[in-house]
């Protein structure tokens, strides 16, 4: 199963990519630099991946695949 979530907002600098899903991580003055950290986190654990493609001035889209799996009732414990 394929998201994918775009915005047309500001775009991420090149630079910056490759920090933005480490926590803490934040650009924003009122920002706590933990939503992205927790996304992949939570993706990781269903064995999902999460991947960002982004261009300044245009805009951002993230990509989220997760695998199909039957349901086992079992829950994910951290
Ligand atoms: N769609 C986006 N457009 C522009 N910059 C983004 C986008 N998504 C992430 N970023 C950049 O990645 C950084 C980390 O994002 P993240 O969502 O983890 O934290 P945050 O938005 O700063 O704070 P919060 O945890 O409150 O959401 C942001 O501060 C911003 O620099
Ligand atoms: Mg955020």
């Amino acid at each position: 199963m394929l998201i994918q979530v775009s915005d047309s907002g500001p775009g991420i600098p090149d630079n910056i990519i490759p920090k933005i899903f480490e926590p803490l991580f934040t650009t924003r003055q009122i920002g706590t630099g933990l939503e992205l950290a927790s996304c992949k986190n939570i993706i990781e654990q269903h064995e999902g991946t999460i991947q960002v493609l982004s261009k300044v001035g245009v805009g951002t889209t993230y990509s989220i695949r997760m695998p199909k799996k039957v349901m086992t009732g079992k829950s994910i414990t951290a």
